[in-house]
C-alpha cells in the first residue's frame, strides 16, 4: 500500500514515524514534510491546497490512502475533489468531506450542529453585522468574562475572552464592522464562559463506528504557568489523569455518540479524525470546538501510545471496518515539550542551525519528532515557530518528562526556548 500524508508538522511526523512501522506499507511521501519525516519515507515539495498537483502526484505514485494533517485542505474540500474526479475514486482518503469539516470550519455551524443533537456546550448566540445592535441585550444575560469567537477559521487566534462589557462590544464592532480578523470574523460566536479544566479526546470514525484514542491535555500559552500569548500548543501530557473511566463513559454517552449519530443525521459521511476540545466543569463535560483533524502537538502524545498498526487501522477506517479493529493502548505515560524559535508566536528568526539532534530512538522512550525543520546542504536549519516535539514515555508523568528533558536540552540552536513546566499541574 502507497500512503501519501499531507502536511509538515509534529503531527505529521508523528504520523509518518508510526505508519513507517507498519507491515502493510510499500511506499509512503510527506508532502511537503520535514527534515524529520525525511527518515521515514520520502518528502514531496507540493502545495498542500494545490489539489490538481496532489492529483497528479497520486495518479503517478499510485497511492492508495490520503492522510489529511492539517484542517486548511479538508476545510477546502480535498475529500470532496477526490470523490468529484473519476480517476481519483479508488484512493481512500483520511479526513472528512467539507460539511463534516465544517465542524471547525465554522463556530456557528459547529454550534447548531450541537444545539441540534443535545450535545452540552456553553450558550451562545451569532451575531452579523445586521443583529450586531442585539449584542449588548445578549451579553447582558451572561456574566463576565465573555467569549467571542471568530466563525471562520482564523489560524487559531479567532477567540477573544474579555472580562468587560464595554470592550466586548468594541471587539465585536472590530470583528464584525471593521475585519480584525477577516472574512473570518463576518460572523462571530457570543458564548458563555465555561470554568473548569481543559481537555481534549480523539476520536477515529468511519462514519458508523468509531474508536476513542488517548485523551491529551495540551499546554497552550508561551510561558510557564500557562501565562502569556496563545501559541500552537507547547507542549502535551497523554493519558489525562483525571479523565478517569467514569468521565470518558459520560463523554462517549452525552458527546462522541450523539456527534457520530447527529453526522449520520445530517447525512455528512465522515471518514477521519474528531478532535474534541472539552472542559470538565466539576466532572460534567462541555464541548468547547470540534476539529476535524488530529491536534498538534497532541499527536505527538496520542500516538505513541497506540500499539496497534496504524495502517491497519486507517485501512479499516476507510473500509467501515473499524468495528474489526481491537485498538491496544500502551500503558503508559507520553510527554512532549515544545522547542520553539525565540520570539514565537510573535516574529521570530529561521534559518538557525541544529546540532545535537539524538537519531531517533537511540535513547530508550524518547522520540524526537521535527517540527519547522529543513534540510539545506547537509545541514538541519530551523524553519518554523514550533522546531520540535520532544515525546518522552514512563510510567509516571514525572518519568515521561525527564526523558522529553534529555532530548530537550540535548538539542542546539540558537534562541531556542521550551517551558519547563508541562504536565506539572497535573502531577
Ligand atoms: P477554541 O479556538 O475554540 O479552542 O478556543 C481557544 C481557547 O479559548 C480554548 O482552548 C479555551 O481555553 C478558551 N475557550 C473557548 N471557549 C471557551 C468557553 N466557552 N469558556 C471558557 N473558555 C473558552
Ligand atoms: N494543539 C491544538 C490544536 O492542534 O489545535
Amino acid at each position: 500500500m502507497n500512503v501519501l500524508i499531507l502536511g509538515s508538522g509534529g503531527r505529521e511526523h508523528a504520523f509518518a514515524w508510526k505508519i513507517a512501522q507498519s507491515t502493510l506499507l510499500t511506499k509512503l511521501f510527506i508532502a511537503p514534510g520535514n527534515a524529520g519525516t525525511l527518515e521515514c519515507g520520502t518528502n514531496v515539495d507540493l502545495k498542500i491546497n494545490d489539489f490538481n498537483a496532489i492529483e497528479k502526484f497520486v495518479l503517478e505514485q499510485n497511492i492508495n490512502l490520503l492522510l489529511v494533517g492539517p484542517e486548511d485542505p479538508l476545510v477546502n474540500g480535498i475529500h470532496d475533489y477526490f470523490l468529484s474526479h473519476h480517476s481519483l475514486k479508488n484512493v481512500s482518503i483520511i479526513g472528512p468531506i467539507q460539511k463534516g469539516a465544517q465542524l471547525e470550519g465554522s463556530k456557528e455551524f459547529s454550534k447548531q450542529f450541537m444545539q441540534k443533537h443535545h450535545i452540552p456546550t456553553a450558550a451562545y448566540k451569532a451575531f452579523t453585522k445586521h443583529n450586531l445592535h442585539e449584542a449588548k441585550a445578549f451579553l447582558n444575560t451572561l456574566s463576565p468574562p465573555y467569549v467571542l469567537k471568530a466563525d471562520g477559521l482564523a489560524a487559531g487566534k479567532g477567540v477573544l475572552i474579555i472580562d468587560s462589557l464595554d470592550e466586548a462590544l468594541t471587539e465585536l464592532s472590530n470583528m464584525i464592522l471593521n475585519q480584525k480578523f477577516g472574512n473570518a470574523g463576518n460572523t462571530v460566536v457570543v458564548e458563555e464562559f465555561l470554568k473548569g479544566i481543559e481537555l481534549s479526546i480523539f476520536v477515529l470514525t468511519d462514519g458508523l463506528n468509531y474508536k476513542i484514542l488517548p485523551t491529551a491535555k495540551d499546554y497552550k500559552r508561551i510561558s510557564i504557568g500557562d501565562t502569556g500569548l496563545n501559541t500552537g500548543g507547547m507542549g502535551a501530557v497523554s493519558p489525562v489523569p483525571f479523565a478517569n473511566k467514569e468521565f470518558i463513559e459520560k463523554v462517549e454517552q452525552s458527546i462522541i455518540k450523539p456527534t457520530i449519530e447527529g453526522l449520520q443525521k445530517e447525512q455528512i459521511n465522515y471518514t477521519g479524525f474528531i478532535f474534541i476540545g472539552l472542559m470538565n466543569c466539576n466532572g460534567t463535560p462541555y464541548v468547547i470546538e470540534y476539529n476535524c483533524r488530529m491536534g498538534d502537538p497532541e499527536t505527538e502524545v496520542v500516538i505513541p501510545r497506540i500499539n496497534s498498526d496504524l495502517l491497519e487501522v486507517l485501512i479499516a477506517t476507510s473500509t467501515q471496518k473499524l468495528n474489526t479493529i481491537d485498538l491496544q493502548i500502551i500503558d503508559k505515560t507520553a510527554t512532549t515539550i515544545v522547542l520553539a524559535s525565540g520570539g514565537y508566536p510573535e516574529a521570530y528568526e529561521k534559518n538557525k542551525v541544529i546540532d545535537n539532534i539524538p537519531l531517533s530512538n537511540l535513547i530508550d522512550d524518547c522520540i524526537l519528532f521535527h517540527s519547522g525543520t529543513i534540510t539545506k546542504n547537509n545541514q538541519v536549519l530551523t524553519n518554523g515557530g514550533r522546531v520540535f516535539a520532544a515525546t518522552g514515555l514512563g510510567t509516571s508523568i514525572h518519568k515521561a518528562l525527564q526523558k522529553s528533558l534529555i532530548i530537550a536540552n540535548q538539542i542546539k540552536f540558537e534562541n531556542k526556548y521550551f517551558r519547563t513546566d508541562i504536565g506539572e499541574d497535573l502531577m
